[in-house]
């Protein structure tokens, strides 16, 4: 009953900050990400009557602090499973935990795909997405290859809220995210209590809602025809509207430093002077650039140049979730 899975973050072009059920993890509305090329997590499950308890292992240190409920995923497979061994978990990432750079994404696919394959459950991919995003909402979106779509669904069981891939690892290979580290500190407002906190405060919160379908429909259509205008400059809009809910919350949240507004600046100018460029920034002080393959080298330059630029990290569309023989213990 042991069984390993490797998954890749995903950086969303239109964000999700916001749920309309906590316990299912429904969100108030749909999003659409990138699925990002080595920006890894490799987990091994393993469920087995010789452990007398479950052990989750992240990066050779041993979970303290379950602020995600990882133990509480891992029984809800266990009850789907029908089984009751305890698990040890072991799970490496490749990229800094926590800052930003949606490391519990792909750590929560690759936890739900090897649990649910060492629990013995045979599921679909859409109904890996709908387990998934019981455990992170995010994470949904890194089951699936290249580009991604989270609906946000109707139905108060969840069951059609899932992800799905609109375009595949190759359909637009030439589409860069440059991830910008800028900061390695653990960031101090989780997404999951600061998006709670932005829908019972943000005045704006009913603006935001008003606009993120047209946002949808533009980068979805955007992406299909590769239009990289359209998805870079709707992607960056819409990162701001969500960044302007965080600025309205109460008490407020800022996770930009002077790093992310110097990034932003020079991305602003750059474009400016036909440079083609755009940003997207999460729950951290990360700077995502967007840009296309022809690009990717100039601005690395640049951006290396920067003195808050610590390092920076190109992908480009990648795998979905997938299962692997190799295992970590
Ligand atoms: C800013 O998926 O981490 O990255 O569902 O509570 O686990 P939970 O939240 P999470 O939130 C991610 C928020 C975001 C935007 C996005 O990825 O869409």
């Amino acid at each position: 009953m042991k069984a390993t899975a490797v998954a890749n973050a995903n950086i969303a072009l239109v964000k999700y900050w916001g749920k309309r059920d906590a316990r299912l993890i429904l969100p108030q509305n749909g999003s659409i990400s990138m699925t990002c090329d080595g920006l890894s997590t490799k987990t091994t499950v393993e469920f087995s009557g010789e452990y007398r308890k479950d052990t989750v292992i992240i990066n050779d240190e041993e979970l303290q602090r379950d602020e995600k409920d990882i133990l509480g995923h891992i029984e809800k497979i266990r009850g789907l499973a029908a089984i009751s061994h305890h698990a040890k978990i072991v799970s490496e990432t490749n990229f800094p935990v926590a800052a930003g750079l949606a490391s519990s994404a792909s750590g929560f696919a690759a936890l739900t795909m090897a649990a649910a394959a060492a629990a013995g459950l045979e599921l679909s991919q859409k109904e890996l997405t709908v387990l998934t995003r019981q455990g992170s909402g995010s994470a949904s979106r890194s089951i699936c290859e290249g580009f991604a779509e989270w609906h946000k669904g109707n139905s108060s069981d969840g069951s059609d809220s899932y992800a799905e891939s609109i375009a595949g690892r190759d359909h637009w290979p030439g589409f860069r995210m440059i991830a910008c580290i800028v900061s390695e500190a653990k960031k101090k407002v989780s997404s999951r209590s600061g998006m709670a906190q932005t829908v019972a405060t943000s005045p704006y919160y009913d603006g935001w809602l008003k606009t993120v379908e047209q946002d949808i429909g533009t980068i979805r259509n955007g992406i299909k025809s590769k239009n990289f205008s359209a998805v870079g400059l709707t992607a960056e809009q819409n990162c701001l509207k969500m960044h302007a809910l965080m600025l309205t919350t109460k008490p407020v949240i800022v996770y930009w430093i002077p790093a992310t507004v110097e990034i932003i600046q020079h991305v602003l100018a750059w474009r400016e002077e036909g440079l083609e460029c755009y940003f997207t920034i999460d729950g951290g002080p990360q700077v995502k650039v967007m840009c296309l393959q022809e690009n990717e080298k100039e601005l690395q330059d640049k951006l290396l140049r920067l003195e808050g630029v610590k390092k920076t990290i190109a992908c480009r569309p990648g795998d979905g979730a997938a299962l692997s023989n190799s295992h970590l213990f």
